[in-house]
């Protein structure tokens, strides 16, 4: 039996890629293995997004290619496979830097996996074409154990790629224009993970309220449109989407909050600095009042909405007084989490050519004081769900035995100890305790609940 290791970094879509090329793989008859010592397949599927990312990679490499020398002293060959957003980017310069690479493939031709393995057996291959072709109308479904071996929760990705060219930003680059896939080829997967199991499902995109793909009437579809659609699908409990812009939250996608109970009460809705200034310099093409207005639209159709963000911190040119208006912006919005970085310059991207970049010390300064406030405001977030019941879908089994793991809507994480509820299940918990990372229950009959 032929094994293949697959190695994600980055985002979401990474993930659901390395699925997909599982799923390829799996009809060529490689089994997944956890450890790459085993593998006749070594995959990184790699993420180009900030400096340190893609340095890791040559750092992996190394190590692969010592493994890779170690097995063949003992008879037996192993293949390097370097695909995702370094591939796109880097191409054969990453067998310039690393010849034990055997093959090179980029985001958009992973449907090529099996024939591209193939050639890389003669010689090395690069592949970081944009075909014409759609990838996913060419990958293989996945069959039921494979979806049950991830869980009840999957990823769908409906959109790919990105035409908004923030200044700082290497996704349109790697990843190609913006394309999204037809209605019908994204509720044939999402039944299908249904019926294997699946409950909740985040439906991704690089800009994934951008989602404009062709529906069963020959006519455009929006995202709200889709998720209407998918609420459908029997077993679908949960629906989730990220990542979306500013921009694109049209008036539809606002009411489906209101109007669409699987819709689940939380949004990753990153707005990266909150000075006008730095928005404009960074291309958001939207203000920091607009942002505000955004969100108190967004919190009149859903009240109990958790709101979540992304933040660069020391843009080229971010004076203190820029940075205290991001923390300003933080201060009035409260997000529930947010994840935050230290701007790197990446190349290609007009950013990088700014001259006045900043000090280390003083983006690792101002990380530090943004991350301490969203911390505070997490927190809070959490300690206000003590005394609350919530529904609570258990994802796997908890730290300890006899205990369960799951999300309540707003993406917090939950362990119950229960010995009469299964995974998938969905319970009533009433939160008795918050701990730093998790929230700790006791389930009640759903009758109970408030
Ligand atoms: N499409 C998504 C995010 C894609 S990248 C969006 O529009 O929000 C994920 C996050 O990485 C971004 O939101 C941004 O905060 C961060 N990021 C992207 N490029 C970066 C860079 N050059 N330096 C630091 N952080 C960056
Ligand atoms: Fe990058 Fe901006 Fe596109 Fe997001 S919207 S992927 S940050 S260019
Ligand atoms: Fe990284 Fe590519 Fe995702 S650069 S964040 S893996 S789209």
């Amino acid at each position: 039996m032929k094994k293949v290791h697959i190695k994600s970094y980055g985002c979401q879509m990474n993930v659901y890629d390395g699925q997909r090329m599982a799923d390829v793989l799996g009809q060529e008859g490689y089994v997944e293995t956890e450890t790459p010592e085993d593998a006749d397949l070594v995959l990184l599927n790699t993420c180009h997004i900030r400096e340190r990312a893609s340095h890791k990679v040559y750092t992996e490499l190394g190590k692969l290619r010592d493994l890779k020398r170690e097995r063949r002293a003992q008879g037996r060959e192993t293949q390097l496979v370097v695909a995702g957003c370094v591939a796109q980017a880097e191409g054969a310069e990453i067998q310039r830097r690393q010849p034990a690479v055997d093959l090179v493939v980029g985001p958009q031709t992973y449907h090529r996996l099996p024939e591209l393995l193939r050639q890389a057996r003669g010689g090395r291959v690069v592949d970081t074409e944009l075909p014409p072709e759609d990838k996913f109308g060419h990958l293989p479904a996945p069959k039921p154990a494979a979806i049950l071996a991830r869980g009840v929760t999957a990823f769908v990705t409906v959109q790919e790629g990105c035409d908004k060219f923030c200044a700082f930003c290497v996704v349109p680059y790697t990843r190609g224009a913006e394309f999204s896939r037809p209605v019908a080829q994204v509720l044939a997967e999402v039944a299908r993970l249904a019926e294997a199991g699946v409950r909740d499902v985040t439906l991704l995109g690089q800009n994934v309220n951008a989602y404009h793909g062709e529906g069963p009437d020959g006519r455009v579809w929006t995202l709200a449109r889709l998720m209407h659609r998918i609420a459908e699908v029997p077993g679908i409990a949960r629906i989730r989407y990220t990542t979306s812009h500013p921009r694109d939250m049209d008036d539809e996608l606002i009411a489906a909050h209101r109007d669409l109970p699987q819709l689940m009460p939380f949004l990753h809705l990153p707005v990266q600095a909150g000075a006008d200034r730095t928005l404009a310099a960074m291309n958001r093409k939207h203000t920091a009042d607009e942002y505000r207005r955004l969100i108190a639209r967004i919190r009149e159709a859903r009240p109990d909405i958790a709101l979540s963000s992304d933040f660069i911190v020391g843009f080229p040119g971010e004076t203190d007084a820029d940075f205290e208006e991001t923390m300003r912006l933080i201060a009035d919005v409260r997000f529930a989490s947010a994840y935050s970085f230290k701007y790197s310059p990446r190349p290609g991207t007009p950013a990088a050519e700014i001259a006045a970049q900043l000090p280390a010390a003083v983006m690792d300064e101002r990380l530090y004081r943004l991350q301490a406030l969203v911390e505070e405001h997490r927190q809070d977030f959490n300690r206000a769900m003590v005394g609350r019941t919530v529904e609570v879908l258990l994802e796997r089994a908890g730290r300890h035995p006899g205990q369960l793991a799951g999300k309540t809507p707003y993406m917090q994480a939950v362990q119950i100890e229960s010995d009469s509820h299964a995974i998938g299940d969905r319970v009533m918990v009433a939160i008795e305790r918050a701990g730093s990372n998790s929230l700790f229950g006791r389930p009640v009959r759903r009758e109970l609940a408030a």
